[in-house]
């Protein structure tokens, strides 16, 4: 089965800022593909140019067998978007703009209606239903435009930040719906800063930094290839952190971070188990308490972290639109 979407070498400059710099992606029909980037890294870009909205400076995609360029009007009919530029009129309201989406798509009218009833329903806006969207508050707009792009059922879903600005209850039924959807056989592109939400949602992430993709795998891959388990020590005292640091460190095969604030050591290790009692003996010995002690793997950030010598950048932009 041919890729549901792929692109090669996409370039997109604007005046001296290259935002794409050789994006190359393949996705398989029915999975979930997770852009993980901080701001700037050419994830909205990345979505405009592979749903037509904008046009590449160089390089292929084709989506749903449609390159994006030459077949942009068919391929339209064939996706779903949501994101930081999506259009929701104000003036409608939001069961009249999920009918003109209906519409758009050529659905019909009736069914048009009754799609919008059903996602209004699911995204918990039918009591909004019938008033003007200029009074929504911003997290009802986010659930509209998401609503938006699954109305149609299209095979091929965009979803550019989908639950930057939502509540948890919002990004727990967002989350339920792309695995229904995958599970009915969707194929899912989303964009995320948020290192947990790639892991959870989408089976195959590419770390995106500076236009192009860094790294490619699953989760667990990304966390394999900075390897190793991490000891996490919590003590008591501040005052011990020092002690801990330098009694651990013959253990450690990385970086040792100090976090003051939480009175915590962290310990790239191999063999965990057999460290972290190793560690807890050594602490021990040198008289010092322990509160917390424990294993766990790397998070993505520390992937990132040790893919980019940067942070991902976490937090969010409820003003962005
Ligand atoms: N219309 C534009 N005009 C000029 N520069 C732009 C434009 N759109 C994007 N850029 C630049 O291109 C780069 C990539 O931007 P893009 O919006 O794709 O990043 P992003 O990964 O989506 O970031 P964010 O997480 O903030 O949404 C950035 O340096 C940005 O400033
Ligand atoms: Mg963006």
């Amino acid at each position: 089965m041919p890729p549901a979407i792929t692109a090669e070498g996409l370039v997109k400059k604007y005046g001296d800022t290259v935002a794409l710099d050789g994006m190359d992606l393949s996705v398989p029909e029915g999975t979930v593909f997770g852009l993980l980037g901080p701001n700037g890294a050419g994830k909205t870009t990345t979505v405009r140019i592979l749903t037509t909205l904008l046009r590449p400076d160089a390089g292929r995609a084709a989506v749903a067998g449609f390159d994006v360029v030459a077949d942009a009007d068919r391929l339209r009919a064939h996706i779903g978007v949501s994101g930081q530029y999506a259009a929701v009129d104000d003036h409608l309201t939001g069961a009249e703009n999920l009918e003109m989406v209906g519409r758009l798509y050529h659905l019909g009218a009736k069914r048009s209606r009754r799609r919008a009833r059903e996602l209004l329903e699911r995204f918990d806006l039918t009591d909004a239903a019938d008033r003007p969207v200029q009074g929504y508050s911003g997290g009802m707009r986010r659930r509209l435009d998401l609503a938006g792009a699954l109305v149609a059922d299209p095979p091929v879903l965009f979803l550019d930040e989908p639950t930057t600005g939502l509540d948890p209850r919002a990004r727990t039924t967002l989350w339920d719906v792309v695995a229904e959807l995958v599970a009915g056989g969707t194929t899912v592109l989303l964009t995320t800063q948020y290192l947990e939400e790639a892991d959870r949602l989408a089976e195959t992430i590419a770390v995106v930094d500076h236009g192009r993709v860094i790294a490619l795998g699953t989760a667990d891959q990304l966390k394999d290839r900075i390897g190793g388990d991490r000891i996490q020590v919590t003590v008591e005292s501040a005052v011990d952190l020092e002690t801990v640091r330098r009694t651990l460190a013959p253990l450690a095969i990385g970086d040792v971070q100090t976090d003051a604030v939480a009175s915590q050591v962290t310990i790239p290790v191999v063999n965990g188990a057999a460290a972290l009692t190793a560690a807890l003996g050594r602490l021990a010995a040198e008289g010092v308490v322990v509160r917390d002690a424990g294993l766990r793997r790397p998070t993505l950030d520390e992937v990132f972290l040790t893919l980019t010598g940067h942070h991902t950048v976490e937090h969010t932009k409820e003003s962005v639109r």
